[in-house]
C-alpha cells in the first residue's frame, strides 16, 4: 500500500491473536498495544514507511469473539486457528491461551512459517519452553517474549540510576508482589481467574511470577546463579467463575531468595494472600553502598549515602526519625507509554526491519527455567543452581 503524499509505503502486518478474550489478551494486548497503535496511525520507521498492524481474533467462542471484535473495532475474527495459520497474509502469530496450551498452538504456528510472540510463560516445562525457542530458530522465523515489567517506568528508573552509577555496589534487592486476591467468598468476586490456583491447569504462583523475577534480575542486577524457593498453598478454598467451590491445588504465595553473578543478594516474596502497605502492587528496593531505591510500577525514590538518617534502636521512645519522608522522587523527564505497547512496538519493527530485539524465546525458557528450579527447591528443601540454557 502506498502513500499517496510521497513514496512512504505501510508495511501491513496480519496478527493472528490466540487467546485474546482472556484477562491479558483483550485489556494489554488488543486494546491498549495493537488497537492504541493503530488509533495512533501506526509506527513510523526512521525510514518513514509506517508499520500497521492488521489483527485477527482467534479462540474457541464465535459469540464471544464476535462481540469483542466489535467493541474494539476489528474486522477480522475466527474460531478456526488452522484456517488462520493457513492465510500468508498472517505473518506473526501471537498466544496468550492459558500456559499449558502455548507450546502446541505455538509449535503449529512456527511450522506455518509465523514469526512467534508470546506471552510467559512459554510452556509448562524448561524443555517445553526451550524446544519452542530451537524450533522457531531453525524455522528461521522472529521470536518473542513478553518481559513487560522492564518496560514498567517505575523499572525504567531504576535501571537508569544503575547505569549511571547512582547505587555504587549493589548488595541487595528486595521484591514485595502481591495483593489480596479474593477468594470468591461473599458475593465477592475473586480478581483472577480460578485456573491460577489448580496445578493441573498451569496455576501457581512460582510458576507465574519466577518467570517476570527471572528477567527483571538478570536485565538489571545481575544474572540468577541459585535460589531458594518456598512455596505455600495458604488458602485452600476459592470459588470459581461458576460459584462453585474448588480445592486450590497450586501455590498462592512464595518465598525466594536469589544469588547473583557479581554477589547481589536478591529476595522476593510474592503473594496473592496479602495485604497492601507499601507504595505499589510491586515494589523493589535496592541498597547499594552510595545509595538506596525503591521502585513501584510507575514511582521510584532515592535516599543517597550523604541523605541517610542515622537511627538509633530505641522503643521506648517515639522514633524522631519519619523513615518514609527521607526520600526523594526521580522525576517523569520522559514520556512513559504503556509497556505491554513499547514491547509490541519493539516487536512489529523487529519482525519488519530486522532491528534488535533481546527478549527471544530463549529468555522465554530461562522464565519458565527459574520456575521449575523454585518448585525443586520447594520440594527438596534446598539451593538449587541455575544452568546456562544454550543458545
Ligand atoms: N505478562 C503478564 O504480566 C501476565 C499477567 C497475567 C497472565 N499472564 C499470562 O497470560 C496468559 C493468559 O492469562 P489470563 O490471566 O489472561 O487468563 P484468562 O483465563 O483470562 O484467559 C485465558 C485465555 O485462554 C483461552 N482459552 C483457550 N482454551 C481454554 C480452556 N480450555 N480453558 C480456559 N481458557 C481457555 C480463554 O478463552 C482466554 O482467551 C497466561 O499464560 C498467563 O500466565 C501474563
Amino acid at each position: 500500500m502506498t502513500n499517496s503524499l510521497n513514496t512512504n509505503s505501510v508495511i501491513t502486518l496480519g496478527i493472528i491473536m490466540n487467546g485474546v478474550t482472556g484477562r491479558m489478551g483483550t485489556n494489554q494486548h488488543l486494546l491498549r498495544s495493537i488497537m492504541a497503535i493503530r488509533s495512533e496511525g501506526g509506527i513510523k520507521l526512521p525510514s518513514g514507511d509506517v508499520v500497521m498492524p492488521d489483527p485477527i481474533l482467534v479462540g474457541r467462542n464465535g459469540a464471544k469473539l464476535a462481540a469483542l471484535a466489535a467493541r474494539a473495532g476489528v474486522a477480522r475474527w475466527t474460531v478456526s486457528l488452522s484456517e488462520a495459520l493457513e492465510d500468508p497474509f498472517n505473518s506473526i502469530y501471537f498466544d496468550a491461551q492459558l500456559t499449558k496450551l502455548r507450546a502446541s498452538s505455538v509449535k503449529s504456528a512456527i511450522q506455518a512459517g509465523k514469526h512467534i510472540y508470546c506471552e510467559k510463560p512459554t510452556g509448562v516445562n524448561t524443555a517445553e519452553a526451550y524446544e519452542l525457542y530451537t524450533l522457531a530458530k531453525q524455522r528461521g522465523v522472529c521470536q518473542g517474549v513478553v518481559q513487560d515489567k522492564v518496560f514498567l517506568p517505575g523499572l525504567i528508573k531504576l535501571k537508569w540510576l544503575i547505569d549511571s552509577g547512582y547505587f555504587g555496589r549493589i548488595l541487595s534487592v528486595r521484591g514485595e508482589f502481591g495483593y489480596w486476591v479474593f477468594t470468591g467468598h461473599d458475593q465477592i468476586p475473586a480478581q483472577r481467574p480460578s485456573w491460577n490456583y489448580r496445578k493441573e491447569e498451569g496455576g501457581g504462583i512460582i510458576v507465574d511470577m519466577l518467570c517476570h523475577w527471572r528477567y527483571v534480575l538478570d536485565n538489571l542486577f545481575g544474572s540468577v546463579k541459585s535460589l531458594t524457593c518456598l512455596g505455600a498453598t495458604h488458602l485452600p478454598e476459592r470459588v470459581d467463575e461458576d460459584g462453585n467451590l474448588y480445592a486450590c491445588t497450586a501455590d498462592d504465595s512464595a518465598y525466594a531468595t536469589f544469588k547473583l553473578e557479581g554477589g547481589t543478594v536478591a529476595h522476593f516474596n510474592s503473594s496473592w494472600t496479602v495485604r497492601v502497605r507499601r507504595d505499589d502492587l510491586l515494589t523493589l528496593q535496592v541498597d547499594g553502598t552510595n545509595g538506596s531505591a525503591v521502585a513501584g510500577l510507575r514511582e521510584c525514590v532515592i535516599q543517597p549515602y550523604n541523605a541517610t538518617p542515622r537511627p538509633v534502636w530505641n522503643p521506648d521512645q517515639e522514633s524522631s526519625i519519619d523513615f518514609s519522608a527521607n526520600w526523594m522522587k526521580v522525576p517523569n523527564n520522559q514520556l512513559f507509554d504503556n509497556g505491554f505497547k513499547s514491547q509490541w512496538e519493539l516487536f512489529l519493527k523487529h519482525v519488519a526491519t530486522g532491528s534488535p530485539f533481546p527478549y527471544d524465546l530463549r529468555e522465554g525458557a530461562k522464565g519458565v527455567q527459574l520456575a521449575e528450579l523454585g518448585m525443586q527447591s520447594w520440594a527438596e528443601q534446598r539451593w538449587v543452581d541455575v544452568p546456562e540454557l544454550e543458545r
